[in-house]
C-alpha cells in the first residue's frame, strides 16, 4: 500500500513515483497527454515516436522535467530500433516498470479495395509493433521483477469499424495479444491490460472533426452528449497502470462515454428518438 507525499499526492496513491514507464506513438495527442499525467504522478517518462519533430514538441511541452522525461526516436516496426530504446531507458533510469503500446495508424479503405501491402504495413504497426514493444520491454519487466503492460486499442476492435482498412482487424489483435501476454506473463509479475478509446480529437482523427455537421451528429449519438479528449484515455491508463489495479490483468475498459451501450437507442421506434429531441433543439 503507497501512501501520498506533499509534492506529488497523485503519484503517492497510485504508486507510481520514480517507475520508469516507456510510451509508443508519444509524438501523438493520446501519448502526448498519458506523459504528461504520468510526469505529474511523478513517474520517469520515456517518449518513443518515429516523428522526431513531434517528440521536441511534447518534450517541450513538459515543464522542469528533465530529469523525468527523454525523448527516443524510435520505429515500432524495427525490432532492432526498439531494441536501441529500451537500452537506452535501461542505462537512463534502469527496467522499464510501465510500457503504454499506443503508436498506430489509420487509413480509409474498403475491404475488397485493400491492397495486401497496405494490410501488412497497418498490422506491422498497430498490432506487431505492439508485440514487438511486449517482448523487448517485457523482458525488463521480467528482470526487475514484475511490471504493467496497457495497450491502446478501440471499440473497433469489438465492432467493425468500415472502411478502414486493417484498423479494426489490428485493435481485435491488440486485444486477444493483451490477453495472452496476462496470462503468460502473469506468474512473473506482469500485467496487461487494454484501454479502448471511442470518439477523440485528435491529429490521427482531425479529418473527422473539422466537419462540424459530423462533430454535432457524433455528440448527439454518444451518451455522454460530447467528443472525448486525450485526458480521459489517459486517466484510464493511469489507473490501469497504478498498484491500485493491482490484481487486475487481462481487461479491457472501454472510455466511450457508453457509446457502444447506445445500439437500441438509434433503432427506430413510435414515439420518443433522442436524435428528434437533439434536432429540435439545434
Ligand atoms: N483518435 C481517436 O479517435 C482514437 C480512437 C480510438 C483509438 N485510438 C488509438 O489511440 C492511439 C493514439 O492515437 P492518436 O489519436 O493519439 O494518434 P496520433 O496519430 O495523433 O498519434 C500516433 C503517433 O504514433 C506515431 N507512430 C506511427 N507509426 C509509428 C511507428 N511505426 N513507430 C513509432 N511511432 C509511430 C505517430 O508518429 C504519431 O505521433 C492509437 O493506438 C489509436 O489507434 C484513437
Amino acid at each position: 500500500m503507497t501512501s501520498s507525499t506533499p509534492e506529488q499526492p497523485l503519484g503517492g496513491w497510485l504508486g507510481l513515483n520514480d517507475r520508469t514507464c516507456v510510451i509508443t506513438g508519444a509524438g501523438g495527442d493520446i501519448g502526448a497527454e498519458i506523459a504528461r499525467q504520468l510526469v505529474d504522478a511523478g513517474a520517469r517518462v520515456a517518449l518513443l515516436d518515429r516523428n522526431e519533430e513531434r517528440l521536441a514538441t511534447v518534450l517541450a511541452g513538459l515543464q522542469d522535467t528533465s530529469d523525468k522525461a527523454m525523448a527516443v526516436p524510435c520505429d515500432v516496426t524495427s525490432a532492432a530500433s526498439v531494441q536501441a530504446a529500451a537500452d537506452k531507458v535501461q542505462a537512463a533510469w534502469g527496467g522499464t516498470a510501465l510500457l503504454v503500446n499506443n503508436a498506430a495508424s489509420l487509413y480509409a479503405d474498403a475491404v475488397m479495395d485493400i491492397a495486401l501491402d497496405k494490410w501488412n504495413q497497418l498490422l506491422a504497426v498497430n498490432l506487431s509493433g505492439y508485440l514487438t514493444c511486449a517482448q523487448v520491454f517485457g523482458r525488463q519487466m521480467i528482470a526487475r521483477g514484475g511490471g504493467a503492460m496497457v495497450h491502446i486499442a478501440s471499440i473497433s476492435g469489438s465492432v467493425p469499424q468500415p472502411y478502414s482498412g486493417a484498423y479494426s482487424v489490428s485493435k481485435a489483435g491488440v486485444k486477444m495479444l493483451s490477453q495472452l501476454l496476462a496470462v503468460e506473463l502473469g506468474e512473473q509479475g506482469v500485467r496487461s491490460n487494454v484501454v479502448s478509446p471511442a470518439m477523440i480529437r485528435t491529429q490521427m482523427s482531425e479529418v473527422i472533426y473539422k466537419d462540424p455537421a459530423v462533430r454535432l451528429r457524433r455528440e448527439q449519438i454518444v451518451p455522454a452528449g460530447r467528443i472525448s479528449t486525450p485526458a480521459d484515455i489517459a486517466s484510464a491508463v493511469l489507473f490501469l497502470a497504478s498498484d491500485r489495479a493491482s490484481y487486475i490483468s487481462g481487461q479491457e475498459i472501454l472510455v466511450d462515454g457508453g457509446l457502444t451501450q447506445a445500439w437500441l437507442s438509434l433503432i427506430p421506434r413510435p414515439g420518443f428518438q433522442k436524435e428528434d429531441a437533439a434536432a429540435s433543439v439545434a
